[in-house]
């Protein structure tokens, strides 16, 4: 196991949890922030990194992502996607558990622990997939940072999509139920409807926005009903996030997409089925009621859904072509060029995709950059503009939504735990992370 060494950053500017920013430097110790101050005399044992000209942040938590692994390593695995994510400056993910087989038991969920134990350079958790047969595992499974529920869009054991079936669920138990609210029914009308049909925008037709308002507004009266701790993940409607806005307690968190904040039904025209995904991309009009609901703190914090599929498979005529779109390696610098531009503060984006997402999941230890905190840290450059380039990127799938993109913020720097993973293009992959902790579940 790599030992982790005492570094001192210098002359970085720093983002404080407090939002201000502070010019100075910050000495890791045993894997945790020991000290931030406008100047720190370096020791001889420090690895000292000049940080001149680079803005620190905390490392990036993705609340949602499918790494693929067990079972369909064609796709991703827990190596490659975590290589991905430390170039992207995310230093946790918390998987989904469509994999093969289904995260569902405890068995499976240690099995997934293992695997990430040996292979994953950045810290990880897994949610335990509901079934409308395992409570008792949903009850029970341990470590997961919550219950993972496919009201739609997914098929097998994993498809829990009738109320008779949630009820249960909700009423059972305290822990974090997050759910992908699409109505199945209605979809399964809708595609009848649409059959025949092979052009990928037809998509967003069939699974509608009124699909996805079903599922939300059940999701959410079911969670009234029992006070049951719920968060909606990837919301894609403006419709969901006015629904949000007028009727949200307190217990309820909502999360939304770069991709559904950045792209849109216009996106079918330029790159066909790679812009397929679940919940569809939306029209224009939703963007900006997405990220109204985003700066209003309607919607709490960003995932990015990294669902790779690859090239071949995507290739395949719609509707046989897969739903989903990689993301790890390009939220960040995505959401940072939002906010060089004025859309938002960069503490803003460091709070949706840290701090925020850490409170919500009971993350303890992580989310800002503090002494104590675990020193999961991202230098960024936010003086130069470099393009998404295919031949970068580390997701074994190979392709982005976003190629030819010329953003800022892209990592210089990513360190996990207090050691550094990335460094300019460079990927350390003797790097371990560890698995999270949740502190409610
Ligand atoms: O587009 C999607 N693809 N959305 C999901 O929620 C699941 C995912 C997948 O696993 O491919």
């Amino acid at each position: 196991m790599s030992s982790t060494p005492s570094l001192l950053i210098c002359q970085a500017l720093i983002l404080l949890p407090d939002g201000e920013m502070l010019q100075g430097d910050l000495r890791i110790q045993q894997g945790q922030i020991a000290q931030i101050a406008p100047e720190i005399t370096p020791t001889d044992t420090d690895k000292v990194i000049d940080a001149t000209g680079l803005t620190l942040l905390p490392g990036i938590i993705d609340p949602q992502v499918h790494f693929r692994e067990p079972g369909l390593e064609h796709k991703e695995d827990l190596f490659t996607a975590s290589r991905a994510c430390a170039r992207g400056g995310v230093t946790s993910f918390l998987e989904m558990p469509n994999t093969r087989p289904l995260t569902t038991t405890q068995a499976t969920l240690n099995d997934k622990l293992q695997r990430a134990a040996q292979k994953s350079l950045v810290n990880y958790g897994f949610f335990i997939g509901a079934t409308a047969e395992n409570l008792p595992d949903l009850l029970t499974a341990k470590p997961a940072c919550g219950i993972k529920i496919f009201m739609g869009s997914s098929h097998g054991a994993l498809l829990v999509s009738r109320e008779a079936e949630l009820e249960p669920i909700f009423a059972t138990g305290s822990r974090l139920i997050a759910v992908h609210a699409e109505d199945q029914a209605r979809i399964v009308e809708r595609r009848k409807q649409f059959a025949g049909t092979s052009d990928p925008a037809i998509h967003s037709q069939i699974q509608d926005e009124q699909a996805a308002l079903n599922a939300t507004k059940l999701a959410l009266k079911l969670s009234k009903k029992y006070q049951r701790r719920l968060h909606i993940l990837h919301l894609s409607t403006g419709a969901e996030a006015e629904l949000l806005r007028e009727d949200k307690p307190s217990w309820v968190t909502a999360e939304v997409t770069p991709q559904h904040l950045l792209l849109n039904t216009e996106a079918y025209a330029k790159i066909g089925t790679l812009a397929q995904m679940n919940p569809p991309l939306r029209s224009p009009e939703n963007n900006k009621i997405l990220w109204r609901a985003l700066l209003d703190g309607v919607i709490d914090f960003i995932a990015t859904d990294h669902a790779p599929h690859t090239l071949e498979e995507k290739a395949r005529e719609y509707p046989h072509s897969p739903s989903g779109m990689p993301g790890v390696e390009t939220s960040l610098p995505l959401m940072l060029t939002q906010a060089k531009q004025g859309r938002c503060t960069i503490a803003q984006v460091a709070n949706w995709m840290s701090a925020a997402v850490a409170k919500a999941y009971g993350i303890p230890n992580k989310g800002a950059i503090a002494p104590g905190y675990d020193a999961d840290l991202v230098l960024v450059d936010l003086n130069t503009y470099r393009p998404v380039l295919r031949e970068e990127l580390q997701t074994k799938c190979g392709w982005s939504p976003f190629e030819g993109w010329n953003l800022t913020g892209w990592p210089t720097i990513t360190i996990v735990g207090g050691q550094v993973v990335y460094e300019r293009g460079k990927i350390y992959s003797e790097v371990r992370g560890k698995a999270l902790q949740f502190i409610n579940s």
